[in-house]
């Protein structure tokens, strides 16, 4: 491609009788090989970016353990809701191909092509995640006696800790959890107990996927976690969410137009206006 391409300038430049001096200072390089497709399975053929419709039918399998919008129930299943497509879709590849290794989940992957996986991707990416509540209980005792339970969480999740090597959450999760599409998974509103689940896998040596497909990432950024930064962490990821996106945002916005046009009117008779609730998880 480059080098027919560089070519095609040369052949350019030429035409249009630039000194040949010139063209002759463009050394394509020789074309290296292409890198080796991974063809994991037999059907794992081209998908297009998901339909949501028809991932919404795919899903109705899933709602047991996941809720018909994604928003599991059940504290040890995963949420889905706003999770994005292309995370969906890997991790069923991965579960399908045993490079992530989940009996349950092997069982539903086994069956969904590649196309599939996109569709149901879809389908809970456009579903809102219900965010969950920080603990804000204060610690007792040890390292971090004093703080509450969610900050020890909180400050690994914004800052890191250099001297042990951990690097901050935010910069891959993002800073409210809501991860980048097609690179980062979305945090914010997960049950903690799964979160706590999988970080104390990954510090056991976890890696999702085999060969090309393996991401080594996690294991190495939470090897040096303890368990109660694991739990802290889980804690305050399950009470992050990106307030724009938050369930209700138009009825949000609503009611603080409602409430703005309400203290103008207040202030105008000079009495105090009310205070707006404060989350628990502010942004970074
Ligand atoms: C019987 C319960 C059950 C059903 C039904 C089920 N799952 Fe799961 N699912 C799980 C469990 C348990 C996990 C966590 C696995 C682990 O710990 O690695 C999981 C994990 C996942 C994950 C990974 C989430 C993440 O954040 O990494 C995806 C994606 C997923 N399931 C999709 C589906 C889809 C799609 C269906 C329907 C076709 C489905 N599941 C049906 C139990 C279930
Ligand atoms: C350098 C980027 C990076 C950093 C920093 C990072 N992560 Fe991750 N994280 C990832 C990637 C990539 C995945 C998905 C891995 C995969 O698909 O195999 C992931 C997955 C996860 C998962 C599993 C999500 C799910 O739905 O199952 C959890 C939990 C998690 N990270 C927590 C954290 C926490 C907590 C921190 C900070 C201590 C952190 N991560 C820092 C890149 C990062």
């Amino acid at each position: 491609m480059k080098f027919s391409r560089i070519l095609g300038v040369a052949a350019a430049l030429a035409a249009a009788s630039v000194v040949a001096q010139e063209a002759a200072t463009v050394t394509p390089a020789p074309e290296t090989e292409a890198a080796p497709v991974a063809t994991l399975e037999a059907d794992n053929t081209p998908a297009t970016w998901g339909d949501a419709a028809a991932g919404a039918t795919k899903a109705a399998a899933c709602a047991a353990c996941h809720g018909v919008d994604g928003n599991a129930s059940d504290p040890q299943y995963p949420k889905l809701a706003g999770q994005h497509e292309q995370y969906i879709a890997r991790q069923l590849a991965q579960f399908k191909n045993g490079g992530r290794n989940n009996a349950i989940m092997l069982g539903f992957a086994a069956t969904l092509s590649a196309q599939d996986m996109r569709d149901i991707g879809a389908h809970f990416a456009a579903q809102k995640v219900l965010p969950g509540v920080a603990d804000d209980t204060v610690i007792a005792e040890g390292p971090n006696a004093g703080r509450k339970f969610y900050e020890v969480g909180q400050k690994l999740w914004r800052a890191g800790d250099a001297t042990r090597g951990i690097p901050a959450c935010q910069a891959c999760h993002g800073p409210t959890g809501t991860g980048v599409p097609g690179a980062y998974p979305a945090l914010g509103g997960q049950h903690a107990q799964y979160t706590a689940a999988q970080l104390t896998a990954f510090r056991g040596g976890q890696v999702w996927g085999q060969g090309d497909q393996a991401n080594a990432v996690m294991s190495g950024v939470a090897a040096q976690l303890t368990d109660e930064e694991i739990q802290a962490l889980a804690t305050f990821a399950a009470g992050l969410h990106n307030v724009a996106d938050a369930p209700g945002a138009d009825a949000v916005a609503e009611a603080e137009a409602a409430a703005a046009a309400a203290a103008e009117a207040a202030a105008a008779e000079a009495a105090p206006a009310e205070g707006e609730a404060t989350e628990v998880a502010p942004q970074g």
